[in-house]
């Protein structure tokens, strides 16, 4: 579904992303780790067209879309969430879901009332209750991230790229936000990209592991094999509680 053929990306002189190949399969759920600084979201910007690649080829379902603007990646079918939430403040929550609905795939020919009646809904589908008045600054960092995955599922993505939906959530919203990747990936047939910092929650969910450490792929397997990865193990061994790192 997708793929990254020798994908660089410079910062100036700097290198952030190295030789990137990446292939993801339809239906895949992808763990996405690596300390950090090591390229994570800026392979998101990359394949979500945020920035465009200095060297390399992004396909997704077989086109080749290296280089398209962040609108055209959306009506190709990606979307993506932000490491730290961008609500547009001065809009209510619903509104907020409502531009997803708005810019999303699919969705030329909307009556005037579907935008608000697939707003609602992707916002119960993610389990956030708000009324028609409630501003994007009166909820909770749990919430603000539900806002962002509901935006995000109401352009009707194929690929959801997810970057740590789950930073700054306590416990119970740890397991709600699992809940809520599960229904993504069971009911809704997404396939998922997810960068998180959150180990167990990501071990537990995901089916391949690809790891990133300054700008490379230095491995990829199940979330067992990948486990044992003295990289990994560096990284992460002792932070797992540190769940408010960003
Ligand atoms: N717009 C930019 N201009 C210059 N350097 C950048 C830019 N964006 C990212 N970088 C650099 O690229 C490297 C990778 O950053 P990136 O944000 O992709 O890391 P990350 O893996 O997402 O880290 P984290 O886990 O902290 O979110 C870092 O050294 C960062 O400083
Ligand atoms: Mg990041």
């Amino acid at each position: 579904m997708l793929e990254l053929i020798q994908v660089d990306r410079f910062f100036g002189h700097f290198q952030a992303l190295k030789q990137i190949n990446l292939k993801v399969e339809e239906g895949e759920f992808r763990g996405l780790i690596g300390p950090n600084g090591s390229g994570k979201t800026t392979l998101f910007n990359v394949i979500s067209g945020v920035y465009k690649a200095s060297a390399g080829q992004v396909k997704f379902l077989g086109q080749d879309v290296t280089g398209f603007t962040p609108d055209k990646i959306c009506h190709a079918g990606i979307t993506r969430s932000f490491q730290i939430p961008r609500p547009f403040r001065e809009m209510s929550v619903v509104e907020n879901v409502m531009l997803g609905s708005l810019f999303g795939k699919g969705t030329k020919n909307l009556a005037p009332q579907e935008p608000l009646a697939e707003a609602l809904h992707w916002l119960e589908f993610v389990g956030l209750k708000v009324d028609q008045h409630t501003m994007p600054g009166e909820l909770t960092a749990g919430n603000l991230r539900r806002l962002e995955l509901a935006r995000a599922l109401a352009t009707h993505p194929k690929l959801l790229l997810a970057d740590e939906i789950m930073s700054g959530l306590n416990q119970e919203e740890i397991l709600q936000a699992s809940k809520v990747l599960k229904k993504i990936r069971e009911e809704l047939k997404i396939t998922i990209i997810w960068v998180e910092h959150i180990m167990s929650a990501l071990m537990n969910l995901v089916e391949r592991v690809t790891i990133l450490d300054y700008g490379q792929i230095i491995a990829e397997g199940t979330p067992e094999e990948v486990s044992r990865n003295p990289i990994v193990i560096e990284a992460y061994l002792g932070e797992e509680e540190t769940a408010g790192h960003a």
